[in-house]
């Protein structure tokens, strides 16, 4: 997507609070409740009986997809070529009554009245924001991702919506890649959790439950590796990488019923996403047995020909559609390449055959969704679930359980209300609303919004003073953002002078008992086409970092932020990165800050002391000299500052306890394993206990250690809990170049057990047919 310069300011209306959905999220929909799957025979013959009266125009136009900014001229286009049934889908609409009037057209005015199937960038939340994907990664609860996506599915539905261009499942290990923030983080296991967890959040039990949308797993596949960091730049990725770390969480999407895939816009290996025939039939439908529809990333199709990959339009439909593509999605204010395929099967360049099998999947989207019944939005209900107060319960509790505690020296956190005379809240993050959201959302309402200065003030209650400075200025962008094109995308900014704020705030801090510094990046410096080649605080933030702790009085800072900064060293006395937390950020924020709740979340990523050290995922080769890891260069230290995995709480816990059913396996075997996890500390509190493998030797050399499982238990004070894994099969194979095939060997595994991917607790075990 290029432009939103144009896009409408609409917004879903403000009512009465809804009584359905209470946290249990059984949440109902604005069309009456379907409660089990439409048979498959009857899709097909449906769909079948649909395609035997569409003539090769409105065949193509049901498999095309156009934007609708609401802009009056390109409508108009939009809207002619709709009336004349050469549309199947429209995407960026979100109001409820438009999306009404326009099902209305649709239905009403064309030939064979078929509904248009309605998708939209529901990424992380509605009109309800949620916690970022990679702050939602970082609670290492799938149900906190299910419940999000329940709640987005169910807002969206009511609007009038049925199909989500998410979860992006990349994986990414490079931090300067802006898109980081929409997926789950460096880890293809995390990542697979996650993944599958959204798709079950969109689409509940089945495709076209009630309350629930299609989830389009995106961009299939390898974006996360773009070179250099830089958006939409092309992708090298390894066999052996791709198979083993790129790959699993779209199989994992896949393997949860997702109905739809969007295919990535930049050149893996060489070969552009939308014309990736390998990727999008060989892998996707004939080894993962995918059943839903593919969608070409924003104008895809069209830029097969920017790619320098085919020489003409109709060239780059034909390409696309044989490739396995299903249904264009066209540029933005652009024209449609698959208007070109009536010509192509007049010519013969593509089979009638082939075209249908792309209709047929649309059409069955729809069928299964219900809308040839039901296409149209129940604009009253719409209001009653856009409105349900329950949906920000959801929201607060999920940004509770996404902080990560980096730093706590002399438990500093959490703070005591009753001991606090004053407290001064500083930065240019601090009380803004539109930044809280993070990128990505649209229909949100800033008045719903609690920002951090909000959420402290209302907890601190009125016996504590609370003073506000935003320190510094947040600089612009060199380039602006996409998404500041339209007015109401932007963060409305306190313009302060530096020179007299920054004096301004540290005084601040010295007169208060404690100060709460709000630093990061800016809403719009992180997400699609927000790459950066620095992990600096933006502005001057650094120098109001240093110049907060030189008052030497207790300072937390709260990093704002969807990748690791560089904080050049600087030693805050606590130290929390609290993601862009969503629409009840601040409230969940002082929540975690006064301690009624305990930060329990973990890095999705290995936090680099500096640029120059990335990429450095944790899951890397042992190189043949293991005994100098610490030294490969020869200025620094070449661990990482924070490891993968790791996180503080308030309270302390420890392993113990590691054993394993038996010492060897044959190949083909489980090993159960189970390890006792106590809180030793004072409060209760939540610990995430991860397993980790290494594979000593086989067929490929394998990484010092992968994530193969995890858990979140909330324990009292002196609780111990036995947690039990199973490493099966999946967790003990993998992909060798060595063979181009899964492999198990025999062979020898350590198993390690404990709060970071640094985990200490380890046993071994062996797998060796000699088990037989
Ligand atoms: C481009 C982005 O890459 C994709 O993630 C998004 O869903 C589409 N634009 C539609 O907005």
């Amino acid at each position: 997507m290029s432009n939103l310069m144009l896009c409408k300011r609409r917004r879903a209306g403000t009512a009465v609070a809804l009584a359905f959905a209470l946290l249990g999220l059984d949440a109902q929909s604005a069309q009456p409740a379907q409660g089990k799957p439409l048979p498959d025979a009857e899709v097909q013959a449906r769909a079948d009986a649909l395609l035997a009266k569409m003539t090769p125009e409105e065949k193509a136009g049901q498999i095309t997809q156009y934007f609708d900014f609401g802009d009056p001229q390109d409508s108009k286009r939009v809207l002619d070529e709709m009336a004349a049934g050469r549309a199947g889908s429209l995407l960026f609409v979100y109001d409820p009554a438009e999306l009404d009037r326009l099902q209305h057209m649709a239905v009403e005015r064309t030939r064979l009245k078929i509904p248009l199937l309605f998708g939209f960038d529901v990424i992380h939340g509605f009109r309800t924001i949620m916690p970022v994907p990679i702050a939602v990664a970082a609670s290492w609860d799938p149900d906190v991702a299910e419940k999000g996506q329940t709640v987005a599915a169910a807002e969206a539905r009511a609007a009038g919506l049925h199909w989500a261009f998410a979860p992006m499942v990349d994986i990414a290990r490079d931090p300067r890649w802006g898109r980081i923030i929409e997926g789950a983080g460096e880890d293809p296991y995390l990542g697979a959790a996650m993944a599958a967890a959204q798709v079950r959040g969109f689409q509940g039990d089945f495709i076209g439950s009630s309350g629930h949308i299609i989830s389009g797993p995106k961009h299939f596949a390898g974006y996360g590796a773009a070179l250099g960091g830089r958006d939409y730049d092309e992708a090298n990725i390894s066999d052996s990488e791709l198979w083993n770390t790129y790959l699993p969480p779209f199989k994992a999407a896949v393997d949860a019923g997702a109905g739809n895939i969007m295919s990535a816009y930049m050149a893996l290996n060489g070969v552009p996403g939308a014309g990736n025939r390998w990727l999008l039939t060989d892998v996707l439908r004939k080894q993962w047995g995918f059943k839903g529809f593919v969608v070409t990333d924003a104008g895809a199709a069209h830029d097969l020909l920017t790619h320098e990959f085919v020489a003409t339009e109709p060239d780059a439909a034909v390409r696309a559609l044989q490739a396995g593509v299903d249904m264009e999605m066209s540029p933005p204010f652009g024209t449609s390449v698959f208007k070109t395929l009536p010509q192509s099967l007049a010519k013969g360049t593509v089979t009638m055959a082939e075209l249908d099998t792309a209709v047929r999947r649309v059409l069955e989207a729809k069928i299964r969704m219900g809308l040839i019944e039901k296409p149209y939005v129940d604009l009253k209900q719409a209001q009653r679930v856009l409105t349900d107060p329950q949906h920000r319960v959801v929201s607060r509790a999920a940004a509770e359980r996404t902080a990560v505690l980096l730093r706590n020296e002399g438990g500093l956190l959490p703070l005591d209300p009753n001991k606090l005379k004053s407290i001064a809240v500083i930065g240019p993050l601090a009380d803004s609303a539109r930044d809280t959201l993070g990128p990505w959302v649209f229909a949100f309402d800033l008045n719903e919004t609690v920002t951090v200065l909000g959420g402290i003030k209302a907890k601190a209650g009125s016996k504590v003073r609370v003073d506000y400075s935003p320190g510094v200025t947040m600089p612009a962008r060199l380039h602006p953002s996409i998404f500041d094109q339209d007015p109401k995308m932007i963060a409305k900014r306190v313009e302060v002078d530096d020179a007299s704020e920054l004096p301004h705030a540290v005084a601040l801090a010295k007169a208060s008992d404690v100060t709460v510094l709000v630093l990061g990046e800016a809403q719009n410096m992180i997400g699609e086409q927000a790459s950066r080649s620095s992990l600096d605080l933006p502005g001057r933030q650094q120098e109001l970092l240093d110049a907060v702790i030189a008052t030497g009085k207790p300072v937390v800072v709260l990093l704002m932020s969807a990748r690791p900064l560089d904080l050049k060293n600087s030693k805050p006395g606590a130290l929390m990165n609290i993601w862009y937390p969503g629409t009840q950020g601040g409230a969940a924020v002082a929540n975690l800050l006064f301690g009624e709740v305990s930060p329990g979340g973990k890095l999705p990523y290995t936090w680099p002391r500096n640029l120059g050290q990335i990429p450095m995922p944790y899951a890397h080769l042992r190189s043949h000299q293991p005994n100098t890891g610490e030294q490969r260069y020869w200025n620094e230290p070449n661990s990482p500052l924070y490891p993968f995995g790791f996180g503080l709480s308030y309270s302390t816990f420890e392993f113990s306890n590691l054993k394993l059913d038996r010492q060897t396996i044959a190949p083909g075997e489980s090993v159960p394993v189970s390890v006792d996890v106590r809180n030793t500390g004072g409060r209760a509190a939540d610990e995430v206990a991860q397993l980790y493998l290494h594979q000593r030797y086989g067929s490929s050399a394998r990484p010092v250690r992968e994530l193969k499982g995890f858990q979140r238990v909330t324990l009292k004070p002196g609780e111990t809990r036995t947690l039990r894994f199973e490493l099966t099969t999946a967790e003990l194979s993998y992909w060798t170049s060595a063979k181009h095939a899964w492999v198990q060997d025999e062979t020898t595994f350590d198993v390690y057990v404990g709060n970071s991917s640094q985990a200490a607790l380890t046993t071994t075990f062996e797998v060796s047919k000699s088990r037989r």
